[in-house]
């Protein structure tokens, strides 16, 4: 059995990229079909067998602490009123998974939000889920990205990120790995680098979002001084564990969508509603009739 039982999920990004519906909600709330992003992101860590979860946040998040906190009056309201499914999907989150909350007082980047959850997480191997990128669960035999990385953790006692070939001309938004192919879908990471020139990036595989670490990150984190943006980067934090121990990478065959940009976020939707019973045949008359009038 794996030794990945804890989940890191930050949260307390601004979400300038998601204005002005970012402004009062926080962009984690924001719902994707009928569920906030930041729940797909919980019940992928419960599906991968994470037990304990810390969620990073900044204040005015409150909202994710209620979301998935119980609502008794409320179940009281729907119990008496016979609404039984709706019931149920309320109870659902609330039993999802134990959930702590960590504030993060200052946005000083990705890589200082993981370092705040160092006391939740001690000295055990750890998951990071970015809840902006949604991972649909996987259909049939198709690869579970989370799986995928505790089994690389597991199998090497290493650290691991996942990765996926993007556009060369999109390479510059994302950390890029120098790759060594070192089985199926899985690489050593010679380097890595955040946001390069387009000209300068060791390849066109780039982090996406999921990861799984030995503990030894927090002390690299804790000596990473701010980089890109003039924040601590979660990439030259793994650059300094790299000079420490191996880290690896696994190339996610599946789609992944990142929500906190407009165009993904109208993609995950559509595909997230296309795999619901109830959704897809309306949705999809609705998109054949509406692209035949293109
Ligand atoms: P991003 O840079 O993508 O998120 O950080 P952001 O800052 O919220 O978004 P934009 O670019 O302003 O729209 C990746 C992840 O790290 C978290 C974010 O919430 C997101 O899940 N994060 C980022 C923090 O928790 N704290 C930070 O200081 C920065």
């Amino acid at each position: 059995m794996s030794v990945v039982r804890k989940a890191v999920i930050p949260a307390a990004g601004l979400g300038t990229r998601f204005l002005p519906a970012s402004k009062a909600i926080p962009k984690e709330m924001i719902p994707v079909v009928d569920k906030p992003g930041i729940q797909y992101a919980v019940e992928e860590a419960v599906r991968a067998g994470i037990e304990q979860i810390v969620v990073i946040t900044s204040s005015g998040k409150g909202s994710i602490e209620e979301h998935f906190q119980r609502a008794p009056e409320f179940e009281t309201h729907l119990e008496a009123a016979g609404k039984r499914d709706a019931l149920s999907a309320v109870r659902h989150v609330s039993s999802l998974a134990k959930i702590e909350y960590v504030l993060q007082t200052e946005p000083l980047g990705f890589g200082h939000a993981v370092l705040t959850a160092a006391e939740f997480v001690g000295d055990d191997a750890f998951a990071v889920i970015v809840p902006d990128e949604i991972v649909p669960e996987p259909i049939g035999d198709e690869p579970d990205l989370l799986k995928a990385l505790i089994d690389i953790h597991d199998r090497f006692d290493a650290s691991a990120l996942a990765v996926q070939q993007v556009p060369h001309e999109d390479i510059s938004s994302y950390g890029v790995i120098d790759p060594e192919e070192v089985g199926d879908r899985t690489y050593r990471i010679k380097d890595m680098v955040e946001k390069p020139p387009r000209d300068e990036a060791p390849s066109d595989l780039a982090a996406r979002g999921r990861y799984v670490f030995n503990p030894q990150l927090f002390d690299a984190l804790r000596v990473t001084e701010r980089g890109v943006g003039g924040e601590i980067q979660l990439t030259d934090g793994i650059r300094l564990l790299m000079k420490e121990q191996d880290v690896y990478a696994y190339s996610h065959p599946g789609p992944i969508y990142d929500v906190g940009k407009k165009l993904d976020y109208l993609k995950a939707s559509i595909e997230l509603a296309l795999r619901r019973d109830d959704l897809a045949k309306p949705l999809r008359d609705f998109l054949v009739k509406r692209v035949a009038e293109l």
